[in-house]
């Protein structure tokens, strides 16, 4: 198959692209990204010289660009995962959220009905937040019915697109498929998200900012979990539906510090006065932070056998593990020097 992957050089992207060519080594993968500040090339170097991987420079805001990509590319099936990602950005500038989340999918959506026209087979997976279904109270999951209520700039983002998914499905029957997951962590992941942030500042010895009283609770998810379940939902899954992918793994965030804290101190041989809890900070909340995310796993288990792989203290100690080899990969992408390299070798 040749399938477009939106937004391959981010954090789940550039992971679902490795998976990809591993497990499916007959597809091509066609890579479009805009290579944001969250797009890193530096993430797919090991598969640069694979001839069935395709880098596209290219941004969702450009219509005509992206459908000139279909027709180019001869494209079979998309996963879409391109979208800023980032709540405190979209509280401190939501315009691009709106343009890239909503009008981006609302192109990348009309460049595939006018390509594809009416035929049922090529597949639109949307990739999705749980976010969009708004906070929870100390009891109760999200389920695949739960109604939506999104409550920060990018989960209304991500709602929207939701809702252009499904009705390109009903109004025009595109074949689509929606998911909608928990929090991620794993390699590759921009040092702004939490459990990097919070590697990355021990590791620099900067103060570990908990937003509140650190009681928010978070469904943490290992990233190869979910690229399995985007495979398996993108091949087995049934048109129009929507499932809910999470980790059945409920932390508190002031829990998760302490646990990368624990887990660095004995890789390095710290403790006591030394130990890396004592960074901790508790600073202002986010406006409009809520309180718990936690996944139903029952419809992902019933209909296609899926549960997460990882325990979190093994996932988490492997992901600590890649930020203390890969420094200088933090250092790159923060500073955005890997970009020289590219601009010659992709004409950027
Ligand atoms: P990310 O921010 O790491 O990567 C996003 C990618 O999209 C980057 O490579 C960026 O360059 C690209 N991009 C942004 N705007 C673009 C545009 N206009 N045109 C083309 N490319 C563009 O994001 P991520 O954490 O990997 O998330 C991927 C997807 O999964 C998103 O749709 C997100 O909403 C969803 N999701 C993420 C999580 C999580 O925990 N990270 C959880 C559930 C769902
Ligand atoms: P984040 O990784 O930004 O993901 P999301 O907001 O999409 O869930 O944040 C995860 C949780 O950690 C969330 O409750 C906010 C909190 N948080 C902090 O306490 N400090 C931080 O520096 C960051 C980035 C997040």
């Amino acid at each position: 198959m040749r399938i477009l992957i939106t937004g391959g050089a981010g954090f789940i992207g550039s992971n679902l692209v490795l998976h990809w060519l591993q497990h499916h080594p007959q597809d091509h993968i066609f890579n479009l990204d805009a290579l944001t500040y969250a797009g890193n090339l530096l993430n797919l170097k090991e598969v640069e010289g694979n001839s069935n991987y395709h880098f596209l420079h290219a941004d969702l805001r450009q219509t005509d660009v992206v459908k000139k990509i279909f027709i180019e590319h001869k494209i079979e099936g998309v996963l879409h995962l391109a979208a800023e990602s980032h709540v405190d950005r979209s509280i401190n500038g939501p315009a691009e959220f709106i343009e890239t989340n909503i009008l981006g999918t609302f192109h990348l959506l009309e460049a595939a009905r006018a390509y594809w026209g009416n035929s049922p087979d090529p597949r639109f997976h949307h990739v999705s937040t749980d976010e969009v279904f708004g906070s929870l109270g100390p009891k109760g999951t999200f389920h695949e019915a739960t109604p939506y209520a999104p409550n920060s700039p990018y989960s209304a983002s991500k709602a929207s697109s939701d809702h252009l998914v499904r009705a390109y499905h009903y109004t025009y029957g595109l074949n689509v498929v929606t998911t909608n997951c928990s929090n991620n962590y794993g390699p590759f992941q921009f040092p702004e998200k939490l459990i990097p942030l919070l590697i990355h500042n021990c590791l620099t010895e900067r103060s570990l900012p908990i937003y509140g009283d650190g009681s928010n609770i978070r469904d943490w998810l290992y990233v190869e979990d979910h690229c399995r379940a985007l495979d398996l939902i993108f091949h087995k899954g049934r048109t129009g539906e929507c499932y809910n992918i999470g980790g059945s793994n409920e932390w508190r965030n002031l829990d998760v510090a302490h646990l990368i804290c624990d887990l660095l101190d004995k890789e390095l041989g710290r403790s006591g006065e030394a130990s890396f809890r004592q960074l901790i900070t508790f600073v202002k909340d986010r406006p409009g932070h809520d309180q718990r995310y936690a996944i139903d796993p029952q419809k992902m288990l019933r209909e296609l056998k899926w549960s997460p792989d990882s325990d979190f203290q093994t996932g988490l100690l492997q992901t600590i593990r890649w930020y203390l080899n890969n420094q200088a990969w933090v250092e790159q992408v923060t500073s955005g020097s890997y970009r020289e390299y590219y601009r010659q070798q992709y004409n950027l």
